[in-house]
């Protein structure tokens, strides 16, 4: 059956279109309005609901100094980040966000967000891994928090914060394809899902927040909707993506449904510990030990697995470590981390309070992601950008993360660059120029490729195709990579790829169609794990969470940022863009800590 000819319903007209209502898109959304009150914006998301996007899952904190600290300095902060990052993040975008992360942290706190508060009324903070005072001597303690759901009080506020400057939201709506005019982002189509109407938004300005992509793993800790979108919207445009390769596996995720338990855990005095009870990470690690950074705490976990001294759960039956929180204090288990705790008694069925905790690296965050400048304006390759298109948040690669993110730095990215995002795009729309007409070639990508799924046919299914990705991933392009598993998943996935054109769809309404929007999801998912697999295969070097077993240590050679293009499935353009190294290169107080490094804890 031909299915009905898909075409552009009607057009709404909005001066900003922000795709993606998390915690970034909507920081940026409050900048804007504080800036430029009455600018006409539109936030479109896939969720039910602003409320539900991933940030509103962050647990641990976001990091910031505060500049008045008796013995932390922003500094340290800085030269963590960039130690963190394997030296690979850029310099300048350090300085950026760690400079005035106290400032953001105030500007929650006086937008209405309940920071958790020490005896003295301050605010409180909490170490996190490879967070460190004096350039890597002692533990620094640099999360400001929220009890341990950090991440709703950040999504409370900029929700908030939106609404009351008349942001209008599209809740259910998948932005489908960007729009350009003479190179120049103007907008993008998008589908409503409730009503299977697809509708063309020009704006002046463009902002994609769509987050991050980690289900294409078995273990994440990413909602299910995180399946790569934006980044396939990117690659569909003919632009980059940079630094795919590294996938953040966060070191304890919860065995089974890999629900995140915070690095707060650890961070409030938690001991990983494998089936003999040792307690591995001080033979790591010996300074930081299970506060190391996470690619390092993750990697020495499976470790600890592949040498047979992991444990398999009996109902999962997935391999696993222990998390030891039996000693902490009880006062601190019922005030400070009671509602990660009660995800294991949900979930495993054990009391961290009298029992060991069973837990797993998990997929949990790209460093990567589309490459922007200091600004987070869009990049069409290393230098230029792309008028009319920002991004920010998880989705965007400034890059503050190199190839290795230390956690809370993300909460504090979201903020900070959605702010800066926020900042550039007001500036630039008093003379931005109108987005004009729908463009002749609007649809040219998204309705063939809803037509295909509408009338294609086949016995093939989409859960299968999902379910064997995932593992393919995991197996082959997981925390430990090398050239024979790479290039098996690189000609397995063109295989899935195939596969996934014979899949039939039970329904062919456009109208709230789930299997159609799993069949989209899909795509998206196997197109960026193509990208992963081949920028993953060109590194040949081990940088941050990018580990080839083959070529162990990092390369000077590789000292530069992957951009991948890729406009036909598997046929992926590779090139680069320069580390910024402008703290070094200026020479002042403390540069020589922002050279090449060493990188021991
Ligand atoms: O462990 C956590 O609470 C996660 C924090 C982060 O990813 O920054």
């Amino acid at each position: 059956m031909v299915a009905k000819k898909l075409q552009i319903d009607s057009v709404l007209r909005p001066e900003v279109l922000i795709i993606g209502a998390g915690g970034a898109g909507l920081r940026c959304a409050a900048e804007i309005c504080e800036r430029r009150p009455g600018t006409s914006i539109l936030a479109v998301t896939k969720m039910y609901s602003p409320q539900k996007s991933h940030t509103s899952t962050a647990q641990g904190g976001m990091a910031a100094v505060d500049p008045n600290d008796p013995v932390d300095k922003i500094i340290y902060h800085m030269f963590d980040t960039w130690k963190g990052s394997d030296c690979s993040a850029d310099q300048n975008v350090i300085k950026k966000v760690c400079e005035p992360a106290w400032e953001q942290v105030l500007w929650l706190e006086r937008h209405g967000m309940h920071f958790s508060r020490t005896q003295e009324g301050r605010i409180a903070k909490r170490p996190f891994g490879g967070h460190m005072l004096n350039f890597g001597k002692l533990k620094a303690c640099r999360a400001c928090y929220e009890v341990d759901r950090t991440g709703k009080g950040i999504m409370d506020t900029v929700w908030a914060e939106s609404l009351k400057h008349g942001v209008v939201f599209l809740n259910r709506t998948l932005a489908t394809e960007l729009l350009f005019r003479n190179g120049r982002c103007t907008g993008a189509i998008v589908l409503m899902e409730e009503n299977g109407k697809f509708v063309a938004v020009l704006a002046k300005a463009t902002v994609m927040a769509t987050g991050g992509k980690t289900r294409m793993y078995q273990v994440s800790s990413n909602c299910r909707q995180n399946t790569g979108d934006g980044l396939a919207l990117i690659l569909q445009a003919g632009l980059p993506v940079m630094d795919l390769e590294a996938v953040q596996f966060h070191p304890t995720g919860i065995v089974g449904p890999g629900i995140l338990a915070s690095e707060a855990l650890r961070g409030e005095g938690g001991i990983l510990r494998n089936k003999d009870g040792e307690p591995f990470m001080e033979r790591y690690a010996p300074t930081a030990k299970d506060l190391a950074p996470r690619d390092l705490v993750s990697r020495h976990t499976m470790t600890e697995i592949r040498e047979g001294r992991g444990c398999i759960h009996p109902d999962h039956k997935l391999p696993h470590v222990w998390l030891d929180l039996r000693h902490i204090p009880e006062h601190i288990h019922k005030t400070r981390i009671q509602e990660v705790c009660g995800f294991f008694r949900r979930f495993v069925g054990v009391d961290p309070q009298t029992q060991l905790c069973p837990v797993t690296p998990t997929a949990h965050y790209q460093m990567g992601g589309a490459p922007t400048s200091e600004f987070g304006e869009v990049q069409k390759d290393a230098k230029e950008i792309v008028h009319g298109l920002y991004a920010c948040g998880e989705f965007a690669a400034a890059s503050l993360h190199g190839h290795n993110r230390l956690g809370t730095n993300s909460l504090l990215e979201l903020i900070t660059m959605g702010r800066v995002v926020g900042e550039r795009v007001a500036a630039n729309l008093h003379d931005a120029e109108d987005p004009g007409d729908v463009p002749r070639d609007a649809g040219q990508h998204v309705f063939p490729q809803f037509s295909r799924y509408l009338e294609s046919c086949g016995k093939e299914r989409y859960a299968r195709i999902r379910d064997e990705l995932c593992v393919l991933m995991t197996k082959k392009v997981g925390v430990f990579r090398n050239e024979k598993n790479l290039a098996e998943a690189i000609e397995k996935l063109g295989e899935l790829k195939e596969r996934a054109r014979h899949t039939k769809l039970a329904g062919t309404s456009v109208i709230m169609n789930q299997e159609l929007l799993h069949f989209w999801e899909l795509d998206h998912l196997l197109n960026v794990s193509m990208v992963i697999a081949k920028s993953a295969l060109a590194r040949k070097e081990s940088r941050g969470a990018h580990y080839r077993e083959d070529y162990p240590e990092r390369n000077p050679e590789f000292q530069y940022h992957t951009l991948a293009y890729m406009t036909e499935y598997g046929k992926v353009t590779l090139s680069r863009r320069p580390i910024d190294m402008s703290i070094f290169e200026a020479g002042g107080e403390h540069y020589e800590r922002f050279a090449i490094i060493e990188r021991k804890y």
